[in-house]
């Protein structure tokens, strides 16, 4: 058996191609970027054409610089931003730009689909979750509602990482977990949900053939061969969308282990041997990457996203000092973070950045400082964004606790758990043990070639494969300090029902 595993994930601002071993460990990594446009405000769109480019540039590079042979690959996994429509003709060339996760135009048709399976409890009754503007079920729509000829000539509706398959292997195919994020797939079943699509008047048959991750879905082809340096007839498995398959890369199979991802949003997730229904909608459960298991998560929006927005509006002589002294900026603010102390003196940051999802699906909801004082200095202020952001993700795991028992690790990735004082406070606030783990600061591209290593029968299951993953840090919770958080957590519960109301009043002010 050929040595190597390639994955490659379709990330919202690039491709990452990731190659690793056997023995999981990585080999080396690519990332090439490509442009999201934004024609008109709250629509976010890309070229497929451009995705397909990065990774014929990325895997390439890859090979060259790792020295490894394309024909001791042995197989590759895909991952991909979720939610995104990619529309393909008869002849299976793209109709129109791709609409990304993150547009916000598919409000009304979101509500017409509520309406027309008479009601969120309806819905969840069919897909176990609710229709979220950026999912695909309302693109699809919006397609058919305001651009009826392209949607007539659509033979097929595809999410990004889909599309890339169809590049590399002419086959039209997608696997369970981003087919759950379309919202138009039966989670429990693992099936597309016909009745759905009836009662949406969506043929069935313009949506690809569904695999489990695992499944190997086609070859590559010889042209695809030719087009990035990889052998042709390799097989190419289902992989997963990449708030999924990143979990998988983290060894979240099995419940018990919390999962908290700090990037631009934050992710708090956990894997589950059984199916659960969502009971109110407010979370996101999908089909996970190892067959007959779930993934339950919940997104908090800025997480990540508040620190970066802090940083470049507020802290530029912090900025000035890393470039001066050839530091990263977070580095510096991080350094000043530590002087305060926990709790920032009293000082509490709402992260509603950007409207939020979860557990407040709100769109008008606003951040905030809240508890200001004339003691409170930059270092307080630094801290509470990074304990703010913190408590979001405890709120949203509260959801996914109740029904699901203790907590006895939080395993955490992203770019903010590189930070060793975020972890620290992840660990005083949820007063639990916070790990990191090897491979997972690749992100979903290594899940993706972990899946492909059962696809291609180098491990057993995705439950075996996560086994090569060692710990790399873990941080022990602080009781005293956990006895501060606990007091202060409590009042930042009751900050967005209090403010709720003036949330509501500015958003309707236009201001
Ligand atoms: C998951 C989600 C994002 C996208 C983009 O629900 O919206 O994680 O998949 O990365």
């Amino acid at each position: 058996m050929a040595g190597y595993l390639m994955g490659i994930d379709i990330g919202t601002t690039g491709c990452k191609s990731v190659l690793i071993d056997a023995d999981g460990t990585v080999r080396g990594s690519s990332l090439e970027e490509y442009p999201l446009m934004t024609p008109r405000p709250g629509w976010a769109e890309q070229d497929p054409a451009d995705w397909w480019q990065a990774v014929q540039s990325g895997v390439r590079r890859l090979l060259k610089e790792t020295g490894a042979p394309g024909n001791e690959v042995a197989g590759v996994g895909l991952s991909g931003q979720m939610h995104g429509l990619v529309a393909l003709d008869g002849g299976h060339r793209v109709l129109r730009p791709a609409i990304l996760w993150n547009d916000q135009r598919t409000g009304p048709q979101c509500r017409r689909i509520h309406e027309l399976v008479g009601g969120v409890p309806s819905l969840l009754e069919l897909t176990n979750n609710q229709m979220l503007p950026g999912y695909t079920g309302g693109k699809i729509l919006w397609l058919r509602q305001e651009e009826p000829e392209l949607y007539d000539r659509a033979h097929v509706f595809l999410n990004p990482k889909d599309y890339v398959r169809h590049c590399l292997t002419g086959e039209l195919a997608t696997e369970v977990s981003d087919a759950s994020g379309t919202g138009l797939f039966d989670v429990r079943r693992r099936r597309w949900c016909g009745e759905l699509l009836d009662l949406l008047d969506i043929p069935a048959e313009r949506l690809p053939d569904c695999f489990e991750s695992p499944e190997v879905t086609g070859r590559t082809t010889d042209a695809a061969s030719e087009a990035t340096g990889l052998p042709a007839g390799l097989p190419v498995v289902g992989g997963g969308g990449d708030a999924v398959i990143q979990t998988t890369g983290m060894g979240l199979v099995k419940s018990g282990i919390l999962g908290t991802i700090l990037g631009t949003a934050g992710i708090v997730a956990m894997g589950l041997e059984r199916f659960r229904p969502n009971a109110d909608g407010r979370l996101q459960v999908f089909c996970n990457n190892s067959p007959g298991t779930w993934h339950v998560m919940g997104v908090t929006l800025a997480a990540g996203g508040s620190y970066r927005w802090f940083r470049d509006a507020l802290c530029e002589a912090d900025r000035e000092k890393a470039a001066q002294t050839g530091r990263d900026a977070y580095e510096v603010m991080e350094e000043a973070a530590s002087a305060a102390p926990a709790g920032s003196g009293g000082l509490i940051f709402l992260p509603y950045l950007m409207g939020e999802r979860c557990p407040y699906p709100d769109p008008n909801a606003r951040g905030g400082l809240v508890g200001l004082g004339l003691h409170h200095g930059r270092a307080e202020i630094t801290r509470a964004i990074l304990e703010g952001v913190v408590f979001s993700l405890r709120d949203v795991s509260e959801l996914i606790g109740a029904a699901q028992g203790p907590i006895t690790e939080i395993r955490t990735s992203g770019g903010g758990s590189l930070s060793p004082l975020w972890r620290q406070i992840q660990a005083d606030v949820f007063q639990c043990p916070v790990t990191t783990v090897s491979g997972s600061r690749e992100g979903a591209a290594y899940g993706a070639a972990l899946v492909a290593g059962v696809g291609v029968g180098i491990w057993p299951s995705v439950e075996e494969a996560v086994e090569v993953l060692r710990i790399e840090t873990e941080t022990g919770p602080n009781p005293q300090n956990g006895e501060v958080y606990e007091g202060l957590y409590r009042i930042y519960r009751g900050l967005y029902g209090a403010l709720k109301p003036s949330f509501d009043a500015l958003s309707r002010s236009g201001t």
